[in-house]
């Protein structure tokens, strides 16, 4: 028996990176993927090379009336949802002289609101059967950045909006844990475009590389086992906790 046969997991931002890794490492395990993003195309990729345990939808995380139809497609199909997997997102760069209010909150909508939407709306259909809600925030949600003003305060959102959802479903014994996950640098598609544009994108790698003590950046895949461990029973006894995959990042 796999570890997440016959569960319903849906995953935001699942046509590339983390997401499309963590669909990936879930469907192994036996879960049913609701691969969701805002490139739809994507999406179907991903489902189509997990055969026939997996759907794409579309799905654009800042606004609530698709995440209302997502859930309720969800629902339609497949009478359930056990695990959401709240992963899209993206760092925009900026320190707080740089970037305007305007950024701030474009920042704070795509990293922080849509966590809060997704995990509302999630609670009312888990509540019944029980469920779990991972939260992908960085390691900028712990440690700031100060090149990424914006991103280091929606992910210190997502962490904390994390612990409070979590006391809330433990105080009213709805079975839904609720974990954050924190990664250091990770090579993602996003991440090797912005690496090719550097004036030395090989210098540009070592100093990202010299920020983890570890020695190299985290591959995708990386990630998706944090998010597989989250989402199994291996971790049925942690609820608002951090999981923290950053190569010692935070230690120096
Ligand atoms: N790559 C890193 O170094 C790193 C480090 C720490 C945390 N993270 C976090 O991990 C998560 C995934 O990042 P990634 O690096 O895999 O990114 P990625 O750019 O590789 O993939 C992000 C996916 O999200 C989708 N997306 C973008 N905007 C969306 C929207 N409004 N609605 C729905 N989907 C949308 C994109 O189409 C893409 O498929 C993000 O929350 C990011 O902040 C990434």
């Amino acid at each position: 028996m796999n570890k997440l046969d016959k569960k319903v997991v849906m995953i935001t931002g699942a046509a590339d990176g983390i997401g499309a890794a963590a669909g990936r490492a879930l469907a192994l395990a036996g879960a049913t993927i609701v691969a969701t993003d805002i490139n739809l195309d994507g999406a179907k990729a991903l489902a189509a090379s997990l055969g026939n345990n997996a759907i794409a939808m579309s799905l654009d995380v800042c606004d609530e009336n698709a995440w209302q139809s997502v859930i309720n497609k969800v629902m339609q199909d497949f009478g359930k949802l056990d695990i959401l997997v709240n992963n899209a997102g993206g760092a925009g760069a900026g320190t707080i002289e740089d970037i305007s209010i305007a950024d701030y909150r474009n920042a704070m909508r795509l990293n922080a609101d849509s966590v809060f939407i997704g995990s509302k709306l999630a609670i009312e259909v888990m509540k019944g059967t029980g469920g779990n809600i991972i939260n992908v925030a960085s390691i900028h949600g712990i440690r700031a950045a100060a090149h990424a003003a914006s991103y280091t305060a929606a992910k210190g959102a997502v962490r904390l909006l994390t612990k409070s959802v979590a006391l809330h479903c433990a105080q009213h014994g709805y079975n839904i844990r609720c974990n954050s996950i924190h990664p250091g640098y990770v090579l993602t598609t996003q991440m090797l475009d912005w690496l090719d544009k550097q004036e030395d994108p090989a210098a540009a790698r070592e100093q990202l590389v010299a920020l983890h003590p570890i020695g190299y950046l985290a591959e995708p895949e990386d990630i998706a086992n944090g998010i597989l461990f989250l989402a199994s029973e291996d971790s049925r006894f942690m609820t608002g906790s951090e999981l923290v995959m950053d190569g010692g990042f935070e230690l120096v």
